[in-house]
């Protein structure tokens, strides 16, 4: 595995009674960027997060955030989401008709430029906008709570945005999301995928932030 991986801890499985805390922590212990879930109770089942919880992070952390909307009609909601202070922005597909548009929004907002796809939808959807973006996250579960089994069924497709990526000689960063943990991670990454989003494999009452990275960054430099 020659690529450079980064680890994106989510605090969607933090504490939080104490994130400023937990964000830091993954801060030392060598986390990249900091994925927040936002969901809405529409999109997906769950209500989390929202800005004012990437305005509060943003000034504990210098580490890049990572935003995710599980929302609908994210359009709507752009503009406040990088005045709180998000470095990248990722939309889902699925939710949202004009998504060329708001791809443009995101860039003039000087936000990454993100989609993210669940289980069902096909890589090749992304086709026509591949070359707007900076990131693709690809639902390793379906999106709406942490602690989910990985789905091996999407590892196709990793490999095959990343054949897209190449063809067309693009960096892209391809995030997985959901269920990754020393294992899926390997699988992961064997596919093409070069961000690890990890929830509830580093936030856990059974081992520190710290080991809980370093189990995944030894996982995938074996
Ligand atoms: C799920 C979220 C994930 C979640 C992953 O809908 O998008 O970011 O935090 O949690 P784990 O790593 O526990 O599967
Ligand atoms: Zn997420």
């Amino acid at each position: 595995m020659t690529n450079i991986v980064r680890i994106a801890p989510s605090i969607l499985s933090a504490d939080f009674t104490r994130l400023g805390e937990q964000v830091q922590e993954a801060e030392a212990a060598g986390g990249d960027l900091i994925h927040i879930d936002v969901m809405d109770g529409q999109f997906v089942p769950n209500i989390t997060m929202g800005p004012l919880v990437v305005r509060a992070v943003r000034r504990v952390t210098t580490l890049p955030l990572d935003v995710h909307l599980m929302i609908v009609q994210p359009e709507r909601h752009l503009q406040a989401f990088a005045d709180a202070g998000a470095d990248q922005i990722s939309i889902h597909w699925e939710a949202s008709p004009n998504l060329h548009r708001s791809l443009q929004i995101m860039r003039e907002l000087k936000c990454g430029v993100g989609v993210a796809i669940n289980p069902h939808t096909p890589a090749g959807f992304l086709s026509e906008v591949l070359p707007l973006l900076d990131v693709v996250v690809v639902m390793t579960v379906n999106p709406g709570f942490g602690g989910q089994a990985f789905l091996p069924e999407t590892l196709p497709k990793i490999r095959q945005l990343r054949a897209m990526a190449e063809a067309g000689g693009q960096p892209l960063d391809i995030e997985v999301d959901g269920g990754i943990q020393a294992e899926t991670a390997r699988a992961a990454i064997e596919a093409g995928a070069n961000v690890l989003i990890a929830g509830s494999a580093i936030y856990s009452d059974r081992h520190s932030v710290e080991e809980g990275i370093r189990a995944l960054r030894q996982a995938v430099s074996k």
